[in-house]
């Protein structure tokens, strides 16, 4: 099944007010690009003064709380995105497996309270290179798919309007300039879509499967025309209109 194109920019803890002008001359660029749902996930504390200021491209965070509120220091629920006017949350990134130890069991959890919210997700999967170099990269993925996507009634509804999508990420893959092989993202992109459909049956299908992990402008033409991927997760090169704006075309 052929995806409107998703071209997610992560911008993990980087970002300051300053940096909303580069969202703005995204945004400006964004118009020239009607074929490509395009959206940003700056930290926390730019997602209100970002969707005030950018109508024309989506707007996400990058984790949330499982519960909707409570004695949860220094947390963020998903309710509270919503209420900010997000529109999606970023969710089981590998840094925050790693970072804060979350499993499989919390992410799916959060999904389910994400979309109870009524945000969209993108669950994040990928293995790390010794699970590659050992020959397990597959049933590791496979095994995060499994465990942390979204299920029950909202899901499936989720799912059938498109407010569901899974990021491969590649550990090895993130901020070292090392991308993987298309051959390699192709057939891990089929695996994962083999898991969507046996946890969603033929609606597994609408769900994008992106990929991130070094993605630039170089590489991303390559890597958005390979079969099986529907769109990127940036992280680096979403920082700045100039890096992100080239990746967006090559969707386009
Ligand atoms: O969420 C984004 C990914 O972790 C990729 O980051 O493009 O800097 O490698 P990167």
């Amino acid at each position: 099944m052929p995806h409107r194109p998703y071209i997610v920019g992560n911008w993990k803890m980087n970002g300051t007010r300053a940096m909303l002008a580069e969202a703005r001359a995204i945004a400006r660029g964004a118009a020239r690009y009607p074929d490509v749902d395009i959206a940003l996930a700056p930290p926390f504390t730019l997602i209100g003064a970002l969707r005030a200021e950018v109508s024309e491209i989506g707007v996400g965070g990058q984790d949330c709380h499982v519960a909707v509120k409570g004695a949860h220091t220094g947390d963020v629920s998903a309710a509270m995105l919503a209420d900010i006017g997000a529109d999606f949350v970023i969710l089981g990134h590998s840094e925050r497996r790693k970072d804060h130890g979350e499993g499989d069991a919390l992410i799916r959890a959060k999904a389910e309270a994400a979309l109870a919210a009524g945000l969209g997700v993108i669950v994040c999967v990928g293995e790390t290179l010794e699970e590659r170099d050992g020959g397990k990269a597959e049933a590791v993925v496979s095994g995060q798919v499994d465990g942390s996507i979204p299920l029950g009634d909202a899901a499936a509804e989720a799912v059938a309007t498109g407010k569901v999508a899974v990021a491969y990420e590649p550990v090895w893959a993130i901020g070292t300039g090392r991308v993987a092989a298309v051959e390699d993202v192709v057939a891990m992109h089929a695996a994962v879509r083999a898991r969507l459909v046996a946890a969603y049956g033929e609606a597994g299908e609408k769900v994008r499967i992106l990929y991130g992990g070094s993605v630039n402008a170089g590489n991303a033409a390559d890597l958005l025309a390979a079969e099986g991927v529907g769109g990127a997760l940036v992280g680096g090169a979403s920082l700045t209109a100039d890096a992100f704006l080239p990746i967006v075309a090559a969707a386009g």
